[in-house]
């Protein structure tokens, strides 16, 4: 049996079609078939308050925020779903890795992986942005391979629920997967 790793998987987008919520229903699914020893689960970042530190009460968070910074202190390892606003990350995103940075900073020493679909770079300027903001809360990033979409070239990637249909694409997640699958063990000295 392999082991399984626990992945928790953040979207960047609140829209209902977001293909960055595509992309990980897709790791889902392919986590519950073709890959062996990962458990993905879709965390909800949409109803976070934004970050306002007057919100902190003698070092505590509010509930929602607890639960979703609980979420993340179980996982072994992260997969960020990060459309590209304006060249960096969603204020969504930010927003939600702002709150789980608060001490304790939950993130320390978590494997993690990027996704994207977007135009010309397919998203690609929001996984420089993130892995930036990942030195200084110490995740770390696999390095390869890394997944941009361009979502806007034919033929379609996604259909209009925003589920991913692009055969190629899926075997790119696949692989990105694995490779977190590996590197997540590896920081844990369990291969
Ligand atoms: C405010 C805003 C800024 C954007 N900036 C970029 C950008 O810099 N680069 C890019 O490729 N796409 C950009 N886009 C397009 C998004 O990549 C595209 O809308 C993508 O589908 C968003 O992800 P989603 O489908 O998960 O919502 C921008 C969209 C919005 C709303």
């Amino acid at each position: 049996m392999a082991i399984v790793i626990k992945v928790a998987a953040l979207s960047g987008s609140l829209r209902k079609a977001s293909y960055h919520s595509g992309l990980i229903r897709a790791a889902i699914e392919l986590s519950k078939g073709e890959i062996e020893g990962i458990e993905i689960e879709f965390i909800e970042i949409s109803e976070l308050p934004m970050l306002n530190t007057d919100l902190e009460i003698n070092g505590t968070y509010p509930p929602i925020v607890e639960a979703f910074r609980q979420k993340i202190l179980q996982a072994d390892s992260i997969l960020f779903a990060s459309p590209e606003y304006n060249y960096s990350v969603t204020a969504l995103l930010k927003n939600a890795i702002d709150w789980a940075s608060r001490p304790p900073n939950v993130w320390a020493g978590k494997a993690a992986s990027i996704v994207s679909a977007g135009g010309d770079f397919g998203g690609g300027r929001s996984h420089y942005h993130l892995r930036q903001i990942g030195v200084y809360i110490d995740l770390r990033f696999i390095n390869k391979p890394e997944f941009f979409l361009l979502a806007f070239k034919p033929p379609p990637k996604f259909n209009d629920d925003g589920d991913l249909i692009d055969e190629e694409a899926k075997d790119k997640l696949k692989q990105v997967l694995l490779s977190l699958r590996a590197f997540t063990l590896r920081l844990q000295g369990k291969n």
